[in-house]
């Protein structure tokens, strides 16, 4: 063939491959942009759009709503555009496959108070750069596998502590508030991990007021706040929210004031650094600056960091322990099965140790359950779209809310046979677990903002437990049958009990 009728076949050839080429994008282009609609969502109102529709329980609102609109949801808060994710493969699509472009954050009106949104890990987008620091601080300083290791007899010294409040009030035959008293324990587990001080006192004689701050803080901005949905009204503060969190701030900066100084003060007198078995978290922070290690960390960052800890890592802790007592006392099948256990592989009288949890198979299956019907953050920490995104073919747009509703993912009948029974036999044999991978069960989060203390929290929550379920039988006030408890709960930073539980422990061995 003529070289001139090849190269005029190669240039058709190539022609009509490089028209087909433009034709299928152009086409599969317009496809995505047809099928990727706005999620379906409830008729707004003006102005308000569906915040009447939210109620005093979000996760529970969100829930029944999904039933009519479906797993990803959308709803108009005032400005604020949201969507809500009910099952776990919408979870999945946002926690895993857009998982960097939907952890930004939308930081809430008293957040900005304190200018926490330039400063906290929790509230920082993941694309900045101080967060990735601050997240590298963590894995490596905070709660690195060194400083939990490091930290094992801290825990379980805390732990002996709250057992031995508990057996004073047995003695007295005292109803104790589980909910305060897991709430101290956690309070000094974090604070000595951090600067090595009891914060918390179970004496309420002795109390600083450390813990009644924190807790005040956490209400002021897990509060409702009309700011959150209209920005143009956060300088009227109507709700107080701004104040109440700037002043339980204050209260706070001042106390690890107070520990950075006299910590700098005895590092001028040391000349070696202090290794990680008798130095604590400040003291590794303290010790990055004054080697000009991290350019970024300064002490206003470090207090900053300190009220993350604080705020994240105490109360979730102690109120899952709160709901884990409440399910075993309305199932005491179930609590004298998890008693049995424990007492089978500790013996008669010994103590539990953290290297014990692993040997207990039914109290981790208790523990996932507890997380399943009452995750402490049933909407996780609002996430916020830093560019569109397609979630199970419907269209979030950039600066889009997003709420993965675990509550919700953790009650639903074409997920969990019997979901809204305390089954822990459930989980038994199976290989589901809370740690980021299971979409199905995820009270920590998952991907990139997955909770950093997952680690720490599941040795706290489940040596507490096993402690107490070990140590004292359980009964209720006289009038409270275990039939009759309620479960009622009270939406804010953390999920509570909406009535904190009360039960008197029963000396089941001799306790040292
Ligand atoms: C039962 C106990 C706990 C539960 C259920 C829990 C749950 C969560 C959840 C759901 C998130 C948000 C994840 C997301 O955005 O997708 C989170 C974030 C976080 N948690 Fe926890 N947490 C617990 C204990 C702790 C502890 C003990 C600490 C540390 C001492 C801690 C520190 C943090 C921090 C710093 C973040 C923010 C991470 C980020 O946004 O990058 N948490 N936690």
């Amino acid at each position: 063939m003529d070289i001139k009728v090849i190269q005029a076949l190669f240039l058709f050839v190539c022609f009509i491959l490089s028209s087909f080429l433009i034709i299928s994008t152009t086409r599969s282009r317009r496809r995505s942009h047809r099928t990727a609609a706005t999620p379906p969502g409830p008729p707004r109102l003006p102005i308000i759009g569906n915040i009447h529709l939210v109620g005093k329980n979000p996760h529970r609102s969100f829930y029944d709503l999904s039933k009519t609109y479906g797993p990803v949801m959308s709803l108009k808060l005032g400005c604020l555009n949201s969507v809500v994710i009910t099952s776990p493969e919408a979870a999945r699509e946002v926690l895993r496959t857009h998982d960097q472009i939907l952890s930004g954050r939308s930081s809430d009106n008293s957040i900005r108070s304190i200018n926490h949104q330039e400063l906290s890990v929790v509230w920082l987008p993941s694309s900045s750069p101080r967060w990735r620091l601050l997240r590298k601080l963590l894995a490596t300083k905070v709660i690195s596998p060194q400083r939990i290791e490091a930290t094992k007899a801290l825990r379980v010294n805390k732990v002996k502590e709250l057992v031995s409040f508990m057996s004073e009030s047995s003695e007295r035959e005292e109803a104790v508030d589980i909910s305060r008293a897991s709430f101290i324990t956690t309070l000094n587990i974090i604070s000595n991990l951090l600067f090595s001080v009891d914060l918390g006192s179970y004496d309420s004689k002795m109390s600083n007021g450390f813990q009644d701050t924190v807790i005040g803080l956490m209400e002021a901005v897990g509060n409702p706040d009309a700011a959150n949905y209209f920005p143009l009204l956060r300088f009227l503060d109507l709700q107080d929210n701004r104040k109440k969190t700037k002043e339980g701030c204050e209260r706070l900066f001042r106390v690890f004031r107070g520990f950075i100084d006299a910590k700098i003060a005895e590092k001028s007198t040391r000349d070696n650094p202090k290794d990680v078995t008798n130095s604590d978290v400040v003291d590794a922070l303290l010790d990055l600056i004054t080697k000009g290690d991290e350019a970024e960390l300064n002490t206003n960052v470090i207090e900053h960091f300190l009220l993350d800890l604080f705020t994240a890592g105490t109360d979730t802790s102690s109120s899952t322990l709160e709901w884990a007592m409440a399910e075993l006392l309305s199932n005491p099948k179930t609590m004298a099965k998890a008693q049995a256990e424990i007492e089978h592989v500790i013996g008669q009288n010994g103590v539990v140790q953290e290297s014990d949890i692993s040997a207990l198979p039914y109290l981790q299956a208790v523990v996932k359950e507890t997380f399943r019907l009452h995750p402490a953050a049933p909407l996780l920490v609002p996430r916020k779209a830093e560019s569109d995104a397609e979630v199970l073919g419907f269209m979030v747009t950039k600066d889009t809310q997003v709420l993965v509703n675990v509550w919700a993912i953790g009650r639903d009948p074409n997920v969990w046979e019997n979901p809204n029974r305390f089954e822990p036999e459930r989980f038994l044999g199976k290989e589901i677990d809370v740690k980021g991978r299971d979409y199905e069960l995820t009270p920590f989060g998952a991907g990139r903002r997955i909770c950093p203390g997952l680690t720490l929290a599941l040795k706290t929550v489940s040596l507490m437990l096993a402690s107490l379920l070990y140590s004292f039988d359980w009964k209720l006030p006289i009038g409270v049958g275990s039939k009759d408890l309620d479960m009622d709960e009270t939406f804010g930073l953390t999920l509570h009990k909406t009535n904190p539980l009360h039960a008197i422990p029963v000396k089941k061995r001799i306790i040292n």
